[in-house]
């Protein structure tokens, strides 16, 4: 992990890609906000950022996957920025597809807030789900139980590594319409992580009794996302297929790297045009 690592006057991070193994959604509120309960792990794999202090806010974007990735505010890494009153120069490089459920932007708000907290020795900001329900787990970055619109985080029994492919069919979703799709809102919680998953096959065996709620939503509004399961639990040795957050990406467990590196090469040479990635989830 780079994470923190000083490099010259500023700090280099990896903003890893977040995924949701479960995603219950277990009520309403009068505001709209949805209840969740979900189990959320981080890949080996995200955006790249260096930040550094500066006089003002700047931010610069490049990498693979940084099309229509906006350079001002609407960039959540300056709205994180801002509520904690430094000026940072940030250079964000993209390798996570956008409006994709892998929570990227959330990801790189939450290596902005690490970086400045590093930076200028202060505690971490309170209350960042106000930058996005998925800010305070991203600034956590290892499994947790997600509750309440995102901000309420427990420690979970230890995982262990979780050979993964993610392929996003290169369909933008965004996350409010997925939301205003459901069908229904008061969907069973999420039983606890049991103490006794040790191997992958085990934890996609429990992973299997669970859900993603949001999952036929997405599919109702965006009916390519079967496509992308479709094409995971082709693979001989996928042992579970599901979207992750409000889609379109899906991501397939499976009992080795080896395994997972196969599957992302074939997947890849069939359908050139989607973002599939080879990752180890933890
Ligand atoms: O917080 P974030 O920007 O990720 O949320 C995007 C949208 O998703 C919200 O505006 C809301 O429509 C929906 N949402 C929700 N309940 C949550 C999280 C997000 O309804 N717990």
């Amino acid at each position: 992990m780079i994470n923190g690592l000083p490099d010259g006057s500023g700090l280099r991070l990896l903003a890893p890609a977040k995924v949701n193994l479960t995603l219950h959604v277990t009520g309403q509120r009068a505001d709209g906000y949805h209840l969740l309960d979900s189990l959320v792990v981080f890949a080996d794999h995200g955006d790249l950022l260096h930040v550094s202090l500066a006089e003002r806010d700047e931010i610069s974007v490049s990498g693979p996957r940084s099309a229509g990735v906006p350079e001002d505010d609407r960039n959540l890494c300056i709205r994180a920025a801002r509520l904690t009153g430094r000026a940072v120069r940030i250079v964000l490089e993209k390798h996570l597809p956008n409006e994709a459920g892998l929570g990227g932007g959330s990801s790189d708000a939450a290596a902005v807030l690490r970086a400045i907290a590093q930076l200028t020795d202060t505690p971490l900001l309170d209350g960042v789900e106000r930058i996005g329900a998925d800010v305070p787990v991203c600034l956590a970055s290892h499994a947790m139980r997600m509750r309440g619109l995102g901000e309420i985080l427990t420690a979970v029994p230890p995982l262990p590594p979780l050979p993964a492919v993610l392929v996003n069919p290169a369909i933008p979703l965004a996350t409010p319409p997925v939301f205003k799709a459901l069908q229904r809102r008061d969907n069973a919680t999420m039983p606890p992580v049991p103490h006794d998953l040790r191997t992958p096959a085990q934890v996609a065996a429990w992973l299997a009794l669970q859900r993603n709620d949001l999952q036929e939503a997405a599919i109702s509004i965006a009916p390519g996302i079967p496509g992308a399961l479709s094409q995971l639990t082709a693979q001989a040795s996928c042992r579970l297929a599901r979207m992750s957050g409000s889609g379109a990406s899906c991501f397939g467990l499976f009992d080795t790297s080896e395994q997972a590196e196969a599957a992302a090469k074939a997947i890849s040479a069939a359908k050139p045009s989607w973002w599939v990635q080879s990752v180890v989830l933890k």
